[in-house]
């Protein structure tokens, strides 16, 4: 038996070294580049986010617009069911790019820009030709999250809706090694190109553990339904046994920062007052309820309970909720993409091996 320490998940285990995202999970505090993420969302956008996390440097301005659908990538997206998963047409799109464009090694900050401004265009696509709708040109006037919306929905979005949706992608954009970063950097060690490791990401980011609980947060305040109901829905969840979606994190013990950041931009949001008002009361409850039940662990509200918020607020079906995501992850795991290639080296870790002992097959002798 191999004696050498294990730890199932890699939890704990130190496995690189990055200068892009930092996450203190003990004091509730995430930097990007240094750079406080409350900081960014209220002074920044998410083309100078991304600008940052890919060169190193906050530029005066950016601009990053959604980019137009290559004609194979548009026929690989029609020739989809429309019950196709929103992360599946997402991970087909990336696929269709990189067979086309063939994006060589090393990985560059122009590729990184590429499939990050490629994916909005295909995500908002997809939603319109499964159903029925034709896809809409990109207006380059427009920044990511804008001109996402806008393709999506056939009209100008609302400033305000545009804002927040572009405070929502800063706080996506990047989490140290979660999943479908570490994805992403495992493949890009083999010397594969950008859109392979970015095709890997999505995989891993569609899985339910990853991908987001913000449409369950949707269905669990619509089913508490008002104020009034919220105390006995709550104790009939946890004596159930149930989860509370919205609250718990595998690394910060504190309020996540990024919960923060957008509970304050969905206050300033139109048309989602009486949501709100029910999210808070209900958080409120929520929160005291688990530190009564968990004393010693402690469970906060995470990202994703006010991501549901801003989400819901400027109209995306609760479907869409992981790609977008998803979308907004894209700048995070392109910079890990570039970062990884700059001091490569192959990701190959040890396995225990608990299988059986060396033996013959039957009916065969050993050495025979
Ligand atoms: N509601 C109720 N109880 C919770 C809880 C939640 N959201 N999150 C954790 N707990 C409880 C667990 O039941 C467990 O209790 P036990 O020790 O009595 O069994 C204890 O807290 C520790 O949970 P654990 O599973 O070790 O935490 P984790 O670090 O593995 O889990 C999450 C992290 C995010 C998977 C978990 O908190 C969760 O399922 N949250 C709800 C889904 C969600 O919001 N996901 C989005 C994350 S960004």
């Amino acid at each position: 038996m191999d004696e050498r320490p294990y730890s199932p998940g890699l939890e704990g285990v130190l496995a690189g070294e990055t200068s892009l995202g930092k996450v203190d999970g003990e004091r509730g505090r995430l930097t990007y580049r240094g750079y406080p993420i409350e900081e960014l969302v209220r002074a920044g956008t998410y083309a100078q986010v991304a600008e940052l996390l890919w060169t190193g440097d906050w530029p005066a301005s950016a601009h990053l617009p959604t980019a137009p659908l290559p004609e194979s990538v548009l026929a690989a997206l029609r020739a989809l069911p429309p019950t196709s998963h929103p992360m599946d047409a997402l991970r087909t799109t990336t696929s269709v790019w990189g067979a086309i464009n063939r994006p060589g090694w090393p990985p560059t900050v122009d590729q990184a820009r590429a499939l990050t401004s490629l994916a909005p265009s295909a995500l908002a696509a997809f939603a319109r030709i499964r159903q029925g709708l034709e896809p809409i040109e990109p207006n380059d006037e427009l920044e990511l999250a804008a001109g996402f919306l806008y393709q999506l929905f056939g009209q100008m979005p609302d400033p305000a809706a545009a804002r927040a949706l572009d405070a929502y992608f800063i706080t996506g954009a990047e989490h140290g090694f979660n999943a479908s970063t570490f994805a992403a950097r495992v493949i890009t060690s083999t010397q594969s190109d950008i859109a392979s490791a970015v095709c890997g990401a999505i995989g891993a980011m569609k899985g339910p553990l990853h991908g987001g609980a913000p449409s369950e947060v949707v269905n669990q305040l619509h089913e508490i339904g008002s104020v009034e109901h919220a105390e006995v829905w709550l104790d009939g969840a946890l004596d159930r046994g149930e989860r509370l979606m919205g609250f718990g994190h595998r690394v910060y013990r504190a309020y996540d920062p990024r919960a923060a950041a957008l509970r304050h931009v969905a206050e300033g949001m139109a048309g989602i007052a009486d949501w709100l008002k029910l999210a808070v009361a209900v958080e409120d409850m929520a929160q005291r309820k688990l530190k009564e039940r968990h004393p010693d662990r402690p469970l906060f509200t995470n990202v994703e309970y006010y991501a549901a918020a801003v989400l819901q607020g400027v109209g995306l079906p609760p479907d869409l909720f992981p790609a977008t995501f998803a979308l907004s992850r894209h700048a995070g795991w392109t910079a890990h993409v570039l970062e990884q290639a700059a001091a490569n080296r192959l990701i190959r870790p040890d396995v225990r091996y608990v299988g059986h002992a060396e033996r013959s097959l039957p009916g065969v002798t050993a050495n025979s």
